[in-house]
C-alpha cells in the first residue's frame, strides 16, 4: 500500500504515472484491480489517505448507474423528514439537484484534497463509486452505515454508454460493440461490475447492520416497502403516525423519476462536477426502467452479459 504508508506519502502524480490506462471509451485508470475515472483519481487517493468518519455518517456507495441519484434523494428525504415535509413547497428537492445535496466523496476530494469536512452537521451523507477494498481504512473500521444499490448489469450498460455520451460526445472513440466488450472484459468505469457488487455483498454479509443491499429493480417494483427497509436500516423507522400519514408513500413519490424529473433543477443548465467540467443536470435521468436493455442490445448480447454475471456470482448468494 505504498499509497497509504504515514509521513512518506509517494506524490500523488507520481504513484498515478504508474498505472495502466485505457483512453478508449473514456479516461480510465486501472489501481487495485478496477478502472477508475481519471479526473477522479487524485481525489479518490486523498480520500484514502485523509477522510476521518463519524459512526454516524451515512455512505450510499453503487457502481456508477445503478440508480444512485435516485438513492440520493430517498436517504436525505428520509433523513432529513423531520425538518423538512416531503410534501412542502420548500423541499431543498425542489430546488437542488440529489447531486448537490448528497454529494459524491471523490468529486469532493477532486476539487480540494484536503476538504474541511468536520464543520458539517451529522448526519453527513456522502456518495462514493471507489471499490470496497480501495476505501480509507478508517471506512473499514468505522461503525457508519453503506448502503448498495445494484442493478443488472444490461440496463447499467445501456445507461453507462447514454451518460458517457451525454456528458463528453467526444470521449468515446470506441463503438458501442466495442464498449459493449469493454464492458464485459470489465474496461469501464470502477470495473469489473461484478467484483465490484461482490465485495460490497461479502461485506454485508459479514456485517448486516453495516451494509445493506437494494436492488434497482425490486425498489421500482415496492418504492415504499424498499424505503420502509432503508429507514429501519438507517435506524429511523417510520412511526405509527407517520404510516399512518403516509409519509414513506410521500417521500417515495417526491423521489420518484417522474417527480425529479419535472423540476427544473433536473432538467435544465449544468452541475460542475469532475474537474468542474459542466454535467448536464438531465443527464442523471435518461428513462428510469427496468429493461430499457431490449432496445439497444441484441439477444446474443444480452446472453452473453448474463452468462457472465452467472459464472461471476455463482455461490456467491448475490443475484443480479
Ligand atoms: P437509465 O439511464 O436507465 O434511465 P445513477 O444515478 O447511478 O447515475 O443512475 C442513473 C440511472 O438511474 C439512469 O438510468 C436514470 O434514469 C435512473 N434514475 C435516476 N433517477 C431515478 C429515479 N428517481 N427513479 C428511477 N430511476 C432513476
Amino acid at each position: 500500500d505504498t499509497d497509504q504508508k504515514h509521513g512518506n506519502e509517494e506524490p500523488l502524480d507520481q504513484l498515478i504515472s504508474t498505472l495502466p490506462r485505457d483512453e478508449r471509451w473514456t479516461s480510465l485508470c486501472n489501481y487495485r484491480g478496477f478502472w477508475l475515472l481519471v479526473p477522479w483519481l487524485p481525489g479518490t487517493l486523498s480520500m484514502r489517505r485523509r477522510l476521518v468518519t463519524r459512526p454516524d455518517d451515512v455512505y450510499i456507495a453503487a457502481f456508477p448507474k445503478t440508480g444512485t441519484t435516485w438513492l440520493k434523494a430517498l436517504v436525505y428525504s428520509l433523513l432529513h423528514r423531520h425538518r423538512h415535509s416531503p410534501t412542502g413547497p420548500s423541499h431543498p428537492l425542489r430546488t437542488a439537484s440529489p447531486q448537490e445535496l448528497v454529494q459524491c466523496l471523490e468529486d469532493v476530494f477532486s476539487v480540494d484534497p484536503d476538504p474541511d469536512l468536520g464543520a458539517l452537521p451529522s448526519p453527513r451523507i456522502w456518495s462514493l463509486h471507489t471499490p470496497y477494498s480501495s476505501l480509507p481504512a478508517s471506512l473499514h473500521v468505522s461503525p457508519c452505515k453503506m448502503v448498495y444499490i445494484v442493478r443488472d448489469p444490461k440496463d447499467v450498460f445501456v445507461s453507462l454508454l447514454h451518460f458517457v455520451d451525454a456528458v463528453d460526445s467526444s470521449a468515446r472513440t470506441v463503438s458501442m460493440n466495442e464498449a459493449f466488450e469493454m464492458f464485459c472484459s470489465g474496461v469501464c468505469p470502477y470495473g469489473p461490475i461484478w467484483e465490484h457488487a461482490l465485495e460490497y455483498w461479502n461485506e454485508s454479509l459479514r456485517r448486516p447492520g453495516k451494509v445493506l443491499f437494494l436492488h434497482y429493480e425490486e425498489m421500482t417494483r415496492d418504492p415504499v416497502g424498499n424505503l420502509r427497509r432503508l429507514a429501519v436500516f438507517l435506524g429511523r423507522p417510520f412511526s405509527e403516525d407517520e404510516e399512518r400519514e403516509g409519509v414513506a408513500r410521500e417521500i417515495s413519490e417526491l423521489c420518484s423519476f417522474q417527480s425529479l424529473t419535472g423540476l427544473a433543477v433536473n432538467n435544465q443548465g449544468e452541475l460542475k462536477m469532475v474537474e468542474r467540467i459542466p454535467f448536464p443536470r438531465n443527464s442523471y435521468f435518461r428513462r428510469g426502467e427496468v429493461g430499457d436493455w431490449k432496445r439497444h442490445l441484441s439477444t446474443e448480447m444480452a446472453e452473453r452479459l448474463d452468462m457472465i454475471t452467472d459464472e461471476k456470482l455463482r455461490g456467491s448468494g448475490l443475484n443480479l
